[in-house]
């Protein structure tokens, strides 16, 4: 069986043609890192290339498509349209296609209360093991063929301020997950588990405090071995490190659609466990 694994696409409206009025002060604050940084450039293609990513998972002979959070610059509601009609069929199938949130989807207060992720990806988000929910949705958990299992976990949370970007998943998903890998239903299934901050960076050390995943090292426990593979964006490089006893593979996507940068990983599961994965670049 085989995964696409896509992350951080930053879907991006044009901002400055947008009413300021309405955009609030958080986003205020990020228009100096999208003009200043050159965010606005390097995702001007963003659409197009999701496109193109969502069109390979057929062409490869993927089996799921994984999206794993940061779909819009600062979650403005043509940012989620924008995502969901890049995805196209894809995105209205759950048995091919999984989505989380990222820190970015949940920019603002009113983003999050209104929940304009769930609104457009809600659907993505139904369990086929119900009973293991503990925080909204979440963990939800996909059976994939007979010998996989895509697991989505939301580790984004309304930063305090611009700037802060570290996330969680928290205690009570966390004992939902354990009891899914504990599920004897799954046991013979390879779980591949979404989640959008990195549990390590690309040198397999933590994130630093204001932009990690606070709760990787609970995370990290549940799931030892070649059986399990955490899926992640977030930190805008794409890397893998390989599983041992003690870890399971960590593939971190990158930023699927930054121009000069843009692809993700084709993820390769066979007898229950997961067995490789191999860079895969769009032809744009
Ligand atoms: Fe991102
Ligand atoms: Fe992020």
């Amino acid at each position: 069986m085989r995964f696409l694994h896509c992350s951080d696409v930053h879907i991006t409206e044009d901002y400055l043609a947008l009413p300021w009025r309405k955009l609030g002060w958080r986003r205020w604050l990020a228009l100096a890192e999208l003009s200043v940084g050159g965010r606005a450039r390097a995702y001007r293609q963003a659409r197009r290339t999701l496109a193109t990513l969502a069109a390979d998972t057929r062409a490869l002979g993927a089996d799921h498509f994984i999206l794993s959070g940061d779909l819009t610059a600062y979650a403005l509601e043509a940012e989620f349209q924008g995502a969901r009609s890049a995805l196209g069929s894809l995105a209205a199938d759950p048995r091919r296609c999984t989505v989380i949130p990222g820190n970015h989807d949940v920019y603002t207060p009113g983003s999050q209360r209104t929940g304009r992720f769930a609104r457009h990806f809600g659907h993505l988000m139904e369990s086929d093991l119900p009973e293991h929910r503990r925080e909204g949705p979440y963990p939800f958990v996909r059976l994939v063929g007979e010998g996989a299992a895509v697991v989505g976990l939301c580790s984004a949370r309304v930063p305090p301020a611009p700037g802060i970007a570290a996330g969680y998943v928290g205690k009570a998903q966390l004992e939902g997950l354990a009891a899914v890998v504990a599920d004897p239903r799954l046991a013979r299934r390879a779980l591949l588990v979404a989640v959008h901050h990195a549990p390590r960076t690309a040198q397999g050390a933590p994130d630093h405090r204001l932009h990690g995943l606070r709760d990787a090292d609970a995370l990290l426990g549940l799931l030892r071995g070649p059986r399990f593979a955490v899926l992640h964006g977030h930190i805008h490089q794409r890397y893998h490190l390989p599983a041992t006893a003690d870890r399971p593979h960590l593939f971190g996507a990158g930023s699927s659609t930054e121009a000069g940068h843009e692809g993700g990983w084709l993820i390769e599961v066979s007898g229950g466990a997961v067995v490789g994965g191999q860079r895969h670049a769009p032809r744009l």
